[in-house]
């Protein structure tokens, strides 16, 4: 795409011109908008530029480690990766309500970063991945006032940067066409949106390590069967969440007494509607047999079939 190759060439020299010698911080999550960011500011400075990444305990299967090796040993970036599992996790104990949650979880993602950004001395720039419907949307939707959305990149007011923002022009397709022009991978470019919180709105009520497990092992088993399917570029956003509901189910001769976890994919273009995603019965029984055969404490599969209105497409 030749009109994204010139903006791509131009940003990079306006961001060098901009920053000069001087440093400059980012907060990186591994989502789209970030990485995009990150990297293209990369490309224009180099080591001037340092990443942060919180790894709050509350990803994916295996996400930490691949934007760990992506950012690092793909693209050489100065990135500092910060395991505060065990500090979300603790302040998260016997947190039940979703909007607490999102609090506490933003508040300490600030917390973790000021830490970490102060013992890198003086910085004059952050990076941001602000993109256009962001700027003319600004916390005026209807979304933000449902959910307290605490956008995870979001950060501290009384710190005081300069902001780079490169994307803000942009749509998502053209910050994904900016991607692929950096060379970053398609796990990345082409990743659904997360929310900042993660995991933790997935699993509804009260957070403990093997709900975490539940979610996170029946979530990784979803996503390789849609990429099998090859309906991953094709749905919005696709993963499982754990409703809280034990029933009973039968093993053997056994009565069981476990978990259910539900499927929820929707299709949309922007998030703020969307129809559930017509996922075809015979992906639909892969994926249910799989997860009560591969995840401990499941015995029920349900899938979501609400749109947005009147339903959210989290379910926290
Ligand atoms: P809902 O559930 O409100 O979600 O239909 C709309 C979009 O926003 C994402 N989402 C969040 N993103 N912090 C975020 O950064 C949050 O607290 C949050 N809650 C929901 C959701 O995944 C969907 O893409």
């Amino acid at each position: 795409d030749w009109d994204m190759h010139n903006f791509t060439e131009q940003s990079i020299k306006e961001i060098k011109e901009k920053v000069g010698d001087k440093k400059v911080l980012c907060a990186l999550s591994g989502g789209v908008d970030s990485s995009v960011a990150a990297v293209m500011v990369h490309k224009a400075i180099g080591d001037q530029l340092t990443c942060i990444f919180v790894d709050h305990g509350l990803l994916r299967k295996n996400e930490g480690d691949q934007v760990e090796q992506i950012f690092k040993e793909k693209f050489h970036m100065n990135l500092i990766r910060v395991n505060a599992q065990e500090r979300f996790l603790g302040r998260l104990k016997g947190v039940t309500d979703p909007e607490t949650k999102r609090k506490i979880i933003g508040e300490e993602f600030i917390r973790v970063f000021e830490e970490e950004a102060s013992k890198l001395g003086q910085i004059d720039y952050l990076v941001q991945g602000t993109v256009y419907p962001d700027v003319i949307e600004s916390g005026t939707d209807t979304a933000s006032v449902i959910k307290s959305h605490h956008n995870v990149g979001g950060l501290p007011e009384d710190m005081e940067f300069s902001l780079i923002e490169p994307l803000r022009q942009l749509f998502k397709d053209e910050v994904r066409k900016v991607g692929e022009e950096l060379e970053i991978p398609e796990e990345i470019v082409w990743r659904q949106p997360f929310p900042g919180p993660g995991l933790a709105i997935r699993v509804l009520g009260e957070i403990t390590e093997e709900k975490l497990h539940i979610v996170r092992e029946s979530d990784a088993i979803l996503r390789e069967e849609i990429r099998k399917a090859n309906l991953h570029r094709k749905i919005w956003q696709y993963f499982t969440c754990l409703p809280n509901i034990r029933s009973v189910g039968v093993m053997g001769d056994e009565r069981t007494y476990s978990h259910a976890v539900a499927i929820r994919a929707v299709t949309s273009s922007d998030g703020m509607t969307s129809d559930w995603a017509r996922i075809p019965y015979e992906v639909l029984e892969r994926i249910s047999n799989r997860i009560v055969n591969e995840v401990d404490n499941v015995n029920r599969i349900v899938y979501d079939i609400t749109s947005k209105p009147p339903s959210t497409i989290e379910w926290e």
